[in-house]
């Protein structure tokens, strides 16, 4: 390939993009951090915009920008109350700047699959959530679901005690940070684009995240095996800003949301299936996951559900309540 040609390419698919967008078309930026496929927040961004461009051709256009391209997760949340950017789906881990009500879901141990989070997230308590960013301009469409988290580290882990004295990168959540000093593991918050360098180059020793995120992000490549701990749930909010949203004429407004509730049905319900791609890629791989039995996950919980306690005025006991009333 010479130079000419990349570029030749690169404006072709920059156009590309554009030709989305026709004059007069209000444009919506989609921003986010993961890879698109495997991915079930890849694959439902993909499948709104495909779904947005066809179907309100005229009115608006959707423009996804994937791969932390356009934002890392620390900044999408401002350049949104900005106007640079319209949507996103920032893991509930993300929103401790705007709310405290999504440390729920960063409890360890709190939600058995993510059958129930999708359970507690339609009931009444759930959808109350989506509004609770709405005074600091954040206005939630929709939870996307990812998967339950496992554990990663540059040697094997069967007990809590192997990760004693390691670095893990986490989330920016202070639940996940209590987690981790619950097991005597240093927490260091970073952005998902660059957890992979870090843990190549020994910044940290290890990681937790959900099948598709260790696949997507070939974290397994520089790991000693995977631990299938389960112990978290990672999933999304679909954001857009109350401002914004609230200025859209009418009808487009009334189309974009039930676009976006079809497709949450629609790739929500396909989640497992995704999950377990990813899972079975990383396995062809010729990685190790370690698989732990009752009794090895049981010193697990035993370990990290005391940080609850911590967090119970945050996220309200009764919430606490009706997770686990969902577990049964
Ligand atoms: C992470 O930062 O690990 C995840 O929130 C990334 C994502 O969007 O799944």
């Amino acid at each position: 390939l010479t130079i000419a040609t990349i570029a030749l390419s690169l404006s072709v698919s920059a156009g590309a993009v554009a030709a989305a967008c026709d004059d007069g078309e209000i444009v919506i930026k989609f921003s986010h951090v993961t890879n698109t496929d495997k991915h079930p927040k890849g694959l439902a961004a993909s499948l709104l915009e495909k779904r947005v461009n066809e179907e309100m051709d005229g009115k608006a256009c959707m423009e996804v920008f994937p791969n932390s391209t356009l934002y890392d997760d620390d900044k999408v949340l401002e350049a949104m109350l900005q106007g640079d950017v319209q949507m996103a789906a920032p893991s509930l881990s993300k929103f401790e700047q705007f709310t405290k009500v999504f440390r729920l879901f960063d409890l360890p141990f709190v939600f058995k699959n993510i059958e129930a989070v999708d359970e507690f997230q339609n009931s009444e308590a759930g959808e109350k959530m989506k509004s609770s960013m709405e005074r600091r301009g954040l206005k939630g469409l929709a939870f996307w679901h990812n998967g339950m988290k496992q554990m990663s580290a540059n040697k094997p882990l069967v007990t809590p005690e192997d990760a004693r004295g390691l670095k893990f990168r986490v989330q920016p959540s202070e639940v996940i940070k209590a987690q981790m000093e619950a097991i005597g593991v240093s927490p260091q918050p970073m952005a998902f684009s660059e957890v992979y360098g870090a843990l190549q180059t020994g910044v940290v020793d290890g990681q937790e995240n959900t099948w598709s995120n260790i696949y997507g992000q070939k974290f397994f490549e520089v790991q000693d095996g995977i631990t299938e701990t389960n112990h978290g749930v990672l999933d999304y909010m679909v954001v857009t800003s109350t401002d914004w949203w609230e200025g859209l004429p009418e009808d487009v407004r009334t189309q974009l949301g039930t676009i976006v509730e079809e497709v949450t049905a629609e790739r929500n319900a396909a989640v497992s299936e995704v999950d377990a791609d990813a899972r079975q890629a990383i396995l062809d791989t010729g990685t190790e996951i370690i698989e732990l039995d009752d009794a090895q996950r049981q010193v697990w919980v035993d370990a990290m559900k005391p940080v609850w306690d911590q967090f119970i005025d945050d996220v309200g006991q009764d919430n606490i309540d009706a997770a686990q009333q969902i577990n049964l």
